[in-house]
């Protein structure tokens, strides 16, 4: 059936030679690295990590951050198998399209997109509001009608359009800007780990498990979807908050997933791509683990700030000077994570548009930069209107949702390619296949499933916007259907390009 037709391993790799696709191959194992910790570290550690400890998990967050990790940890291998089998642009779209067919393909890129656009104008005004942070405590305050939460988040808008400026312009030079701003981040999360040290009172971490409560706060529509299903009374904390809490902390890890999308531009994919991924992740893993068993031994969770944890800790200790510098680095870590999912939704919709499920025409890669700028301009433009003039500070569970979604694609895409395709080259491979990939696909539904019953709905809408785009527009357009496909195994002659 054509919905699920699939597109052979061998088509997408002879894509990516068609020269006006092609893009430049420039990266290595230590800029994927760079790239992944860049994207990886930003909103997530800076604001949710208090938020959650202080809504529903206590100083038990960083059990939460080692659920999340373990999903992420199973995820990961799977993303660096398929990357480093099929190493084209796209991620885990391109996976799926290999393995699960068209139709599936085009939902992890409708969830893919989603991830990233949101993402991205979420973090923007994160961003935002660090700015804010850091220009008061130096005495200077912005009107706050163009300000963060104000009519138009104007800053927000500039770092977009600059970043989106950069990104047009090549990835080797927005790796460059990346490399100095992921330094000053790393500075920071180490900074606020060592300082925080001496604030420490083990009393804090008393009880370490809250007693599970009632609440009013998480009812109805915003209560974790199981908890809905199961009809048991809304509570926070126990053992079900580090669950809720590693559902919502897991958008601190997202980002390692984009490192694939530019497994195109990466010298040696087989070899890079897994190192770039896996070692991104444990970077990201390990320094969570510290902040969060540093920030809530530093305050009590019932007294923790919500909004920026990090930062207010030390001024709870009357260390206002470093509260400035964690600002500081805050506003220089989350401009990079913007970046990365930035460039990450121009290869996801490149990739999408390459294979004609989107119009083919924004996919041309500029001659001299060779960058697909018309993508990239369109990618800019949204995201900034998106992060300047609307509320989408609260959606970080939308972002978790189109990501742990992809998650289990992906992990089910394994087995399936290792199935239908036993006979390819891959680069790494995960152990004891199928029972990680299966556990990977488990336990990120079962995160899934701890999202709040709103955000259920939201996504179910998003996906049926996706689906009246794909029947209406993709499926009959599909260069695998139009036969506009060149056979992999004959010379190349190059189509003229479609008006
Ligand atoms: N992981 C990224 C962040 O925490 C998206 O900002």
């Amino acid at each position: 059936m054509s919905l699920f037709r699939t597109k052979s391993v061998e088509q997408s790799i002879a894509d990516t030679d068609e020269p006006e696709f092609r893009l430049k191959k420039s990266l290595s194992a230590l800029d994927l690295t760079v790239f992944g910790v860049g994207v990886v570290i930003g909103a997530g550690i800076f604001t949710l990590t208090g938020r959650a400890a202080h809504e529903v998990a206590g100083p038990a967050i960083v059990l939460s951050f080692v659920v999340a990790a373990i999903a992420c940890g199973l995820a990961a291998m799977c993303y660096a198998e398929f990357a480093s089998t099929v190493p084209v642009s796209g991620s885990a779209y391109t996976f799926s399209y290999a393995s699960l067919g068209e139709l599936f393909a085009w939902i992890i890129g409708w969830d893919l997109i989603l991830e990233m656009f949101l993402g991205a104008s979420v973090v923007a005004q994160g961003w935002s509001a660090y700015l804010g942070a850091f220009l008061g405590q130096l005495g200077i305050v912005l009107p706050p009608e163009v300000s963060y939460g104000g009519a138009i988040d104007l800053p927000a808008v500039l770092l977009v359009l600059v970043l989106g400026g950069l990104m047009t312009l090549g990835i080797k030079e927005s790796l460059r800007v990346n490399l100095v701003l992921v330094a000053v981040k790393l500075f920071i999360v180490l900074f606020v780990i060592v300082a925080g040290l001496m604030f420490v009172n083990p009393a804090n971490y008393q009880p370490f498990i809250p007693a599970s409560e009632p609440t009013e706060a998480a009812s109805g529509l915003t209560q974790p979807l199981l908890q809905f299903l199961s009809g048991l009374e809304p509570a926070t904390f126990g053992v079900g908050g580090i669950l809720a809490g590693a559902a919502l902390v897991f958008f601190a890890y997202i980002g390692f997933d984009v490192v694939a999308t530019t497994a195109e531009e990466t010298k040696k994919p087989q070899r890079d791509m897994p190192i770039g991924i896996i070692a991104s992740l444990v970077i990201c893993t390990i320094l969570y683990c510290a902040v969060a068993l540093v920030v809530t031994g530093m305050v009590s969770y019932r007294d923790l700030d919500p909004a920026a944890a990090l930062a207010n800790a030390f001024v709870y200790h009357g260390q206002g000077w470093m509260a400035t510098v964690i600002s500081a680095g805050a506003v220089a870590g989350l401009t990079t994570v913007v970046l990365t999912l930035l460039i990450g939704a121009t290869r996801i919709i490149f990739a999408m548009s390459r294979d004609g499920l989107l119009p083919q025409r924004l996919a041309k890669v500029h001659p001299r930069f060779r960058t697909p700028w018309v993508i990239s301009i369109v990618v800019t433009l949204i995201v900034a209107v998106v992060a300047g003039v609307t509320p989408v500070g609260v959606l970080e569970e939308m972002v978790n949702i189109g990501t742990l979604s992809a998650f289990v694609l992906v992990s089910v895409g394994v087995i399936v390619l290792r199935r239908t395709r036993p006979d390819l080259k891959r680069g790494f491979r995960v152990p004891l296949s199928p029972v990680l990939p299966i556990l990977s696909a488990l336990i990120c539904t079962y995160l899934m499933l701890n999202l709040s019953v709103e955000t259920w709905l939201r996504f179910l809408i998003w996906l049926a916007l996706g689906f009246v785009v794909y029947f209406a527009y993709s499926r009959r357009h599909a260069r695998i259907g139009t036969g506009d496909f060149l056979d992999p195994s004959k010379p190349r002659v190059v189509a003229p390009p479609k008006r």
